[in-house]
């Protein structure tokens, strides 16, 4: 029964058992764009995320829908979108992963000022990768980015792609009450000290395991996003030869063999490459508790050709920086406490030492380096150029996926010495990863873990550059 293979835990039997409520909002009207500016535009909308029997969902979404349009575009172009804020609340937009121009970067009171409801900002900036990026809001991102404000940003390369067709899929886990609305709960305390707003429907493309109609030896490239606010996803692919083509953008040096069970942390890409072989059906599933979850299918119709492939050639790589030092290495720590069942006692808010219980009074649970939250001393200056390192240590009981803005790091270790590209690297509880990356984007930027839940109860630093 599809329904039960939905369930992620929490109360989706009680959604089942729901049925569905009128709601009381309608779709918005689309604001006729009079300028030659492209526009962004952040409204409630209704979507259907629920199955059928279920009345649409209230959301915030961009241009009406739920993931919001696909920006597509190809290296080295300027992206233009006038951000129209239609929201009740303040807003900006962040462009994940791009190695962006600071002032585009969209992070209230360290980029820009928010942009208040009915105002506008115009973003405006080169793209120097390609590559699969993702844009959202950076306020109030725990609930703005839960409530459905998301969209994916491609990049093409250069060259001719060496595949059939590409497929963009957005993972998405959502908090549903009895009626398919979403539960109200943003932020609970509970959440914010555990492993952030976990849901209990998940989506792929908005949809309720969609059917993408494929063909016997057909070479597709998936562009995988996880837009979950806190959900780490075991991926699986079944019926096909999958292969890791790029991560958080960028080209593998050599795609591999994606591995039985890979963990897919919020706010990471992976572009697969994914041969049918079958003649059954292919799956995108992920391992929940034990289980196989089947989150889209490939239901195989036709032959594309009578051979199977060759092993798949590499994607193009990006022009990033050879990490050499020129003088010395600029070496940080970034040691993560908190969260619940954990070992701090006690750590600085506001400028003061606090016990963790005054702490948590105040909503927050978590700290890098003993410091809660966002202040005004960066956690290092890099002089531009500087290659820079940072050890980051998880002595909390949770993974934490921690995302760099403007720049892509690699783990130092592992049996390559040097790690894929990133910029948003998955730390498991106990966990230590050393990275390292040129600082070569001159200006401030966060450094920050996106489960966002944690990040706004004090998993948030920065660092500058230049
Ligand atoms: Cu995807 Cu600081 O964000
Ligand atoms: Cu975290």
């Amino acid at each position: 029964m599809i329904t039960t293979r939905r369930r992620f835990g929490l109360g989706m039997a009680s959604v089942l058992a729901g049925g569905a409520l009128p709601l009381g909002l309608s779709r918005p009207t689309v604001a006729s764009v009079t300028e030659n500016r492209k526009v962004l535009r952040a409204a409630p909308a209704t979507v259907q995320l629920a199955p059928a029997e279920y009345a649409p969902t209230p959301v915030w979404s961009y241009e009406g829908s739920v993931p919001g349009p696909v920006i597509r575009a190809r290296k080295g172009q300027t992206l233009d979108r006038r951000f129209v804020n239609d929201l009740p609340e303040p807003s900006t937009v962040h462009w994940h992963g791009i190695r962006i121009d600071n002032a585009m970067d969209g992070v209230p009171g360290l980029t820009q000022p928010v942009v208040q409801p009915g105002a506008h900002f115009d973003y405006r900036f080169t793209l120097p990768d390609a590559g699969t990026y993702w844009y959202h809001p950076h306020h109030r991102t725990w609930e703005q980015l839960a409530r459905g404000l998301h969209g994916v940003l491609v990049v093409e390369e250069d060259g001719d792609p060496q595949y059939d067709r590409e497929e963009i899929l957005v993972l998405d886990d959502w908090r549903f009450d009895r009626d398919a609305t979403l539960h109200e709960s943003f932020g609970a305390p509970m959440d914010r000290s555990h492993a952030g707003r976990l849901g209990n429907w998940v989506t792929v493309n908005g949809q309720d395991e969609p059917s993408i109609p494929v063909k016997q030896h057909e070479r597709l490239r998936l562009r995988l996003v996880n837009a979950a606010t806190a959900r780490v996803f075991n991926l699986r692919m079944k019926g096909g030869k999958a292969w890791i083509a790029a991560l958080d953008g960028q080209a593998l040096d050599r795609p591999k063999p994606l591995p039985d069970r890979f963990r897919f942390a919020p706010a990471q890409r992976v572009d697969l490459i994914f041969d049918i072989l079958d003649t059954g059906e292919a799956v995108l599933a992920v391992e929940e508790r034990g289980e196989t979850v089947v989150l889209a299918g490939f239901p195989v119709d036709g032959v594309a050709r009578s051979d199977p492939f060759n092993p798949p050639e590499p994607l193009p790589p990006n022009d990033l920086p050879e990490l050499k030092a020129s003088g010395d290495v600029l070496a940080a720590d970034l040691v993560m406490a908190g969260g619940a069942m954990g070992q701090m006692r006690s750590a600085v808010l506001n400028g003061t030492e606090q016990s963790l219980r005054d702490i948590a009074q105040q909503g927050y649970f978590w700290a890098f380096n003993g410091v809660v939250g966002m202040t005004d001393t960066p956690l290092l200056k890099a002089d531009l150029g500087r290659l820079v390192t940072i050890k980051m240590v998880n002595e909390t009981n949770w993974p934490h996926a921690i995302h760099l803005h403007g720049h892509h790091f690699r783990k130092l270790g592992g049996p390559d010495g040097l790690g894929p590209w990133r910029d948003t690297e998955l730390i498991e509880r106990g966990e230590t990863a050393e990275i390292a990356f040129i600082a070569d984007n001159p200006g401030k930027w966060m450094l920050h873990c996106h489960m966002v839940d944690h990040a706004d109860s004090g998993m948030m630093t920065w660092i500058e550059v230049g």
